[in-house]
């Protein structure tokens, strides 16, 4: 099953990186930095066509519209076709393709692709984390001896001093921040140990859940701020990282209560 996820987001990759720039129809959704262009939806379509030839019992949930519910049984694709929309506009070349697979209204698999890099993430339960084929491991680094990546939930201009008085602290806590403008991969690199944690206020479900698995099974976490389980059913906020620096997450923030 993962085997035929990875072969179609490859597939779906080369799409993306098919794209010019002089070709992007960008078209405004609503709120700041929130676009739209014909790449999502082609990227999209491909991947719900795909999925559903190979897993026809399963339902389809995406970013860009036509979502289904999640089913409280049986199986969920939970869709990202491009996460890092703003970034593939601006040709920053930092974006990714996101594929979960919830079971049972939990998730139960999940691949991230980025395409420019040709880096594969992938997991399935029980499994471990794999990165182009090879396991992963999120390590143990405490917070003084790594980065932070962090989101700065673009959609909700209301949560802009919250993130960036919590990224103050956890600055002079960590080695150094980044802002990478993927939220799949950014947990993905929290996954691998590349960064120490990732945090972001509010995201969508398509934005986490294939990462949220990968992050689990390369011995991580990837719970809400408070530490409370992610939900799929509707976005929520995002802490990712390795426990050592997760408990330092945690002390700190009691410490700023
Ligand atoms: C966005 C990216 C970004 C995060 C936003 C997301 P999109 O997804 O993951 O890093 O900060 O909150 O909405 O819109 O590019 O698919
Ligand atoms: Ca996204």
């Amino acid at each position: 099953m993962l085997e035929t996820i990875v072969s179609i987001i490859r597939q779906a990759g080369a799409l993306l990186l098919s794209a010019h720039a002089k070709e992007r129809d960008i078209s405004s959704k609503e709120g700041k930095a929130n676009f739209v262009t014909k790449y999502d939806i082609a990227v999209q379509q491909f991947l719900q066509q795909r999925l559903q030839e190979a897993f026809p019992s399963a339902a389809f949930l995406g970013e860009e519209g036509g979502a289904s519910q999640l089913k409280k049984s049986g199986d969920t694709f939970i869709v990202d076709p491009i996460d890092g929309t703003t970034n593939f506009i601006t040709d920053y070349r930092h974006s990714s393709i996101s594929i979960g697979l919830a079971r049972d209204g939990q998730m139960y698999a999940g691949a991230v692709y980025n395409p420019y890099l040709d880096e594969v993430f992938s997991a399935k339960k029980g499994e471990g984390a794999f990165l182009n084929g090879a396991r992963i491991c999120c390590g143990n680094r405490p917070l003084c001896e790594g980065t932070v990546g962090f989101g700065t939930s673009p959609y909700h201009p209301d949560l802009c001093d919250a993130t960036f008085d919590l990224l103050k602290a956890l600055y002079r806590a960590s080695l150094d921040i980044r802002r990478s403008g993927s939220a799949a991969l950014d947990i993905c690199y929290a996954a691998a140990g590349r960064t120490a944690l990732f945090f972001e206020m509010v995201l969508e479900p398509w934005d986490y859940a294939a990462a949220s698995i990968i992050a689990a099974e390369a011995g991580g976490l990837c719970t809400q701020l408070n530490g409370s389980p992610i939900t799929l059913e509707k976005g929520c906020s995002i802490l990712a990282g390795n426990p050592a620096a997760r408990a330092d997450f945690f002390a700190l923030a009691a410490q700023r209560a």
